[in-house]
């Protein structure tokens, strides 16, 4: 069997080579890590999930004309994607205080932001990915000011759309992370929707109880994660009664 040639490993996902040139596959695996890295799990599924989720949002984002890297879904746990030249930032759109901006500035977790705010991030995980300013990201030449601009248009209709599309289904999408690429034709550079969106990279709660349908359950060591991202794909009605999302394998490996 030949073994193909392995481009990337991060944290929940590997990239490998695609079948053309220009085209990677992206694996979704189970492994759960905190935002520092700092414990580490494997959650039987969470990759399928994870695979499913992404796709639909990244499906209904092409549809409204947001330009992504997604192409298809090839099976349970991998899609074929556009390679693209992954701009070293994170863009986050927050829309209800949470998280690290809540311990930052002392706002109490759940408080409505006056509007939806935009933070910057440069991707190190040796760092712990630490907020930056537009001044850091073209300072050191991560992007030029264009490209802020676009990321920020784009991760602002990423928001609008998907707030509606999860409050449709009784969720608050409460922020995200996305991240972009640049894809080269001709002489055209592009920027588009990378990496994914999913219960990993978004604080998801239920409108009515808050209760967190996201990667928060293991960052705050709470029990039912992948139960949690299956009621999330329940509701987007892409994950149906008795299914059960193909397994790996062993479940729960400490590290
Ligand atoms: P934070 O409150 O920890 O800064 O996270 C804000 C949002 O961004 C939250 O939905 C989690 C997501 N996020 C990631 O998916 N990966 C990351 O590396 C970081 C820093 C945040």
């Amino acid at each position: 069997m030949s073994r193909r040639r392995r481009i990337y490993e991060g944290k929940a996902k590997v990239l490998y080579e695609g079948p053309e040139p220009g085209t990677l596959i992206q694996h979704f695996k189970d492994d759960a890590t905190a935002v520092d890295a700092g414990s580490k799990e494997v959650v039987d599924g969470k990759g399928v999930l994870n695979n499913r989720i992404s796709e639909f949002l990244f499906s209904r984002l092409n549809e409204i004309g947001v330009p992504t890297h997604f192409i298809k879904r090839l099976n349970m746990r991998e899609q074929l994607i556009r390679e693209a030249e992954i701009i070293p930032v994170e863009t986050i759109v927050r829309n209800v205080a949470a998280g690290s901006l809540s311990a930052r500035l002392g706002i109490e977790e759940g408080t409505p932001l006056p509007r939806s705010i935009i933070e910057f991030c440069f991707k190190s995980d040796d760092l712990g990915d630490p907020l930056v300013s537009e001044e850091h990201i073209t300072a050191f030449g991560w992007a030029n000011p264009q490209e802020i601009d676009e990321m920020t248009a784009l991760a602002l209709r990423i928001n609008d759309f998907l707030s509606g599309l999860f409050l449709g289904i009784g969720i608050k999408l409460v922020d995200f992370k996305v991240e972009f690429g640049r894809i080269y034709e001709n002489d055209m550079v592009r920027i588009v929707l990378a990496d994914e969106i999913s219960p990993d990279s978004c604080r998801l709660w239920d409108i009515s109880t808050d209760e967190k349908l996201d990667r928060d359950r293991f960052r705050k060591d709470m029990s039912g994660l992948i139960e949690a991202y299956q009621d999330v794909a329940r509701r987007l009605g892409i994950l149906f009664e008795n299914e059960r999302p193909e397994s790996s394998g062993p479940v729960l490996v400490k590290s």
